[in-house]
């Protein structure tokens, strides 16, 4: 079955008991066992729950994984893909990374002893020689947050085989329509389930994805021993905004291109970070490790100082001041102040996150809306 078909019917069998073509919720926090020590398939709701597990496999099917994990956020997910590691260990990740990421690795698992190394996938020799032989896990991101840079996944497939170290992305950006890291050979594939896998700011959430059964099970056993798992109704709010992931993004990265392309001609603009365009460095590697679209964010720089930014998002009337993104609404920030303060301030800079940076997920509203909209918030 193609994509859109296997996000309406994977996953989400109909009741046999009532005929609802839509499954139940589950909310029973524990499972009646036949026998004393006898374990079923659920047995407690932090270990599995029907209404969660509808949702894994769907999410499974989507990424061309075998089997999925969901989680309370995102970066219970990416925490859980970290706890692979052991003190000691290294971790080579990507530098256009989301802030709460960069927060994790700096100030969290150096409390037990994790290194991190930061290293642009812009130069992939430099990102190799990052690796030492303490080196686990390359962590990468793709479309970069929020500079929008491309990693080219196969390359670091490779890279990551030579010196024989996992590799995961967080795939929030791109989402499975338009990326399966599994299908080119990335072992971990993490989301931010709250962005455009729910896709309508109602729910918080998070998933990995996997190919292989032995990590599966590696990570399963840190989610059950942890307990961040995905609660049954929101569970059910990402399933629901699975089945119309696919109509969402591609009418979400058409608009996208719109934007980039009226921002690219315009002078209160000084440059552009969308990988549709053909000025992004990473445009060629983008077209060909994304399917039919280059996503729904983009990133600009304004003409001016932090101030004049400042003013422009706070200007906008459709596009709404919010961190997040992913969803119908369109959304609007300054990662300067937002989504990367928790950078420190000369590590944002040296990582080319600069105050007259803006960000903007691009929402399902009309293009023609959305860029008169900037228009008058950049002549504020
Ligand atoms: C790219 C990306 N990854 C991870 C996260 C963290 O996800 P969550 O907020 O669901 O924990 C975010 C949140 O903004 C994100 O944008």
């Amino acid at each position: 079955m193609k994509f859109r078909t296997r996000a309406i019917h994977v996953g989400n069998q109909r009741d046999e008991q009532t005929g609802a073509v839509v499954p139940p919720i589950h909310v029973a926090s524990t499972f009646v066992q036949h026998h004393a020590g006898e374990w079923r398939e659920f047995d407690y709701a932090r270990s599995g729950n029907p209404t969660r597990k509808n949702l894994e496999l769907t999410l499974a099917s989507l990424e061309s994984g075998t089997a999925a994990l969901a989680f309370s956020s995102g970066m219970a997910a990416t925490h859980c893909v970290t706890m692979l590691l052991e003190s000691g260990d290294h971790i080579v990740a990507g530098s256009d990374i989301y802030g709460g990421t960069y927060r994790l690795l700096h100030k969290i698992l150096n409390r037990s002893g994790v290194l991190v190394s930061l290293t642009s996938t812009g130069d992939l020799a430099a990102f190799e020689r990052a690796i030492t032989p303490q080196t686990k896990l390359l962590w990468l991101e793709s479309p970069g947050n929020p500079l929008m840079s491309i990693t080219d996944l196969n390359a670091c497939v490779a890279i990551a085989k030579r010196h024989g170290v996992l590799t995961a992305i967080d795939n929030t950006f791109a989402t499975p329509v338009l990326t399966r890291p599994l299908e080119l050979g990335i072992d971990i594939v993490m989301h931010s389930a709250t962005k455009y896998l729910g896709g309508h700011s109602d729910a918080l959430g998070g998933a990995i994805v996997v190919a292989d059964k032995t990590l599966y099970d590696r990570l399963y056993f840190i989610q059950n021993a942890t307990g961040a798992v995905l609660g049954p109704f929101e569970s059910f709010l990402m399933s629901r905004g699975l089945k119309t992931l696919e109509l969402r993004v591609r009418e979400q990265c058409r608009t996208a291109q719109q934007l980039a392309k009226f921002l690219e001609a315009d002078s209160r603009i000084q440059r552009v970070l969308y990988p549709g365009l053909a000025s992004h460095p990473g445009h060629a590697i983008a077209a060909r490790q994304m399917d039919g679209g280059f996503g729904a964010m983009l990133s600009f720089e304004v003409v001016g100082d932090f101030e004049k930014t400042k003013r422009v998002v706070e200007s906008t009337k459709l596009f709404q001041l919010a961190v997040s993104l992913g969803a119908v609404e369109s959304l609007i920030e300054q990662p300067a102040a937002m989504s990367h303060a928790s950078y420190d301030a000369a590590d944002r800079l040296s990582h080319g996150i600069r105050d007259e940076l803006i960000r903007i997920s691009v929402g399902l509203e009309a293009f023609e809306d959305l860029r008169d909209d900037l228009d008058q918030a950049l002549n504020t």
